[in-house]
């Protein structure tokens, strides 16, 4: 007997199959019980009349809690009510383990409760499909880097240095050291694309940022490109492919999921037929944002709340290059300006539309050493701890650039989803730590 996954089940219509997996949740009458049925990959109703199944079979089924473990023997049947295709006509059912008292009954449930719960949570249908997005667009990301001949390059998550402002380090003792964990993976993709030219990183990053916003976790996944050579008009048109491939892919290989969390397709669909986004400059963006009467001055840097209103004008991701260089770090490239003119530097955010903001942070990188020192200095940056950095620039110093792509800020988009908590398993936010 084959025991095929739920999510291909309609491969097996008119078999008999053995299942194994949790009762989600059970209704009936004293002739048939409807188990609606989990076994991870998907849900399937399993139909038992009381002539199916012996009458041991068909009471244990009648009192069994939610979330019980159970297998089943049965017939894959088409039904085309069933979101899958099929449902089984059950012919056998084996108790593993009776549950009394799930918490999470079908009923409403408060959000603090519900993520209390998480490591429980996750077993619901709408939390399964928003992960399995997550998982696919992981996916994309990948398959995207690694078809454009980049080498994945794990950067360390303890490190000695700051790469994006010392107010979110997270720092430790390591052997009577302090140690930060990583903010970003850049500056030691910096030296592997002088190594390998086209490389990334994909892994945890860390903000000590206590901002209870829908936007912010301390912990999240970032995927790091760097390339040698390349320039701000580059690195615009490499994450624009890389949004491009992950919409595309979503609406391809997600449907189902999109359907449960009933995601609104068509924002979606005019992102994935674009062929470029707009791009705009800082300037550009704080006209916008005068224009919508916020009280926001040329050189402000923005908040969660400008960034909605500047992307939600565009049904496209926007583009925004030239930042202030007062506003950002010191490894970004200069831009040169004429005089008198406030100094921007080639960096581009890009912000996602439908009020998601940004998504995306990078541009080119200084790659002088006496402007990049000048900058550190600026910064207080102590340059000591940034020798091996700087040794990029002594020994074969390009023109190169990269960016960062927030994994969560991009799920929370795709999925339409109004907190960035349920992108991941287990999120990690500023009053959050458990489970
Ligand atoms: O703009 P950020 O801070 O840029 C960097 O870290 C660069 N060093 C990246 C690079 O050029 N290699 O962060 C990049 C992205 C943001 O656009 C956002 O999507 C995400 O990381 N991000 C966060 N996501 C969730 N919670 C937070 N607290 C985040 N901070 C940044
Ligand atoms: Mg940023």
């Amino acid at each position: 007997m084959s025991q095929p996954c739920i999510r291909n089940l309609k491969k097996n219509i008119g078999e008999e199959v053995s299942l194994s997996g949790w009762g989600w949740n059970i209704r009936g009458s004293g002739k048939v019980q409807f188990l609606q049925f989990r076994d991870g990959t998907g849900f399937v109703q399993v139909v038992a009349g009381a002539s199916d199944i012996s009458s041991e079979e068909f009471d244990l089924l009648r009192s069994l809690g939610q979330e019980s473990s159970v297998k089943i023997k049965g017939k894959v049947v088409e039904n085309a009510k069933s979101p899958i295709g099929v449902e089984i006509v059950a012919s056998k059912i084996e108790l593993i383990s009776n549950t009394k008292n799930y918490p999470i009954s079908p009923k409403e449930h408060g959000t603090d409760f519900l993520m209390d719960n998480r490591h429980l949570w996750i077993r619901s249908p709408r939390q399964q499909a928003i992960l399995r997005i997550r998982h696919n667009i992981t996916k994309s990301i990948r398959n995207y880097f690694d078809e454009l001949d980049f080498t994945l390059i794990d950067a360390p998550i303890f490190t000695p240095n700051e790469c994006e402002g010392s107010s979110t380090l997270f720092s430790t003792d390591y052997f009577g050291e302090n140690a930060f964990l990583s903010q970003s993976g850049q500056l030691y993709m910096e030296a592997a694309c002088a190594a390998f030219g086209k490389a990334y990183c994909f892994g945890p990053t860390f903000r000590a940022e206590n901002s209870n916003t829908r936007r912010h976790l301390t912990e999240f996944w970032m995927v790091e490109p760097e390339v040698a050579y390349m320039d701000l008009e580059g690195d615009m048109e490499l994450a624009e492919g890389l949004i491009l491939r992950i919409v595309r892919d979503v609406l391809k290989t997600c449907p189902n999921e999109l359907a449960i969390i009933e995601r609104s397709l068509e924002p979606l669909q005019i992102v994935a037929e674009a062929k470029s986004f707009p791009r705009i400059s800082y300037s550009d963006a704080v006209q916008i944002l005068k224009n919508a009467g916020e009280n926001f001055e040329w050189g402000d840097d923005f908040g969660g709340a400008h960034e909605t209103i500047i992307c939600s004008q565009f049904k496209l991701p926007v583009i925004v290059h030239n930042y202030p260089s007062s506003i950002k770090p010191f490894y970004m490239k200069q831009a040169s300006v004429q005089s008198g003119e406030p100094q921007t530097v080639k960096n581009m955010d890009i912000l996602a539309p439908e009020g998601y903001g940004e998504i995306i942070g990078g541009g080119e990188r200084e790659s002088d050493l006496e402007i990049l020192k000048n900058a550190m200095a600026k910064q207080k940056l102590n340059e000591k701890d940034y020798e091996w950095y700087l040794d990029l620039r002594r020994y074969g110093s390009i023109p190169h650039a990269g960016f960062g792509l927030g994994l969560e800020r991009a799920v929370s988009w795709i999925c339409g989803l109004s907190h960035v908590r349920e992108t991941g398993a287990f999120p990690r936010l500023p009053k959050r730590l458990r489970p």
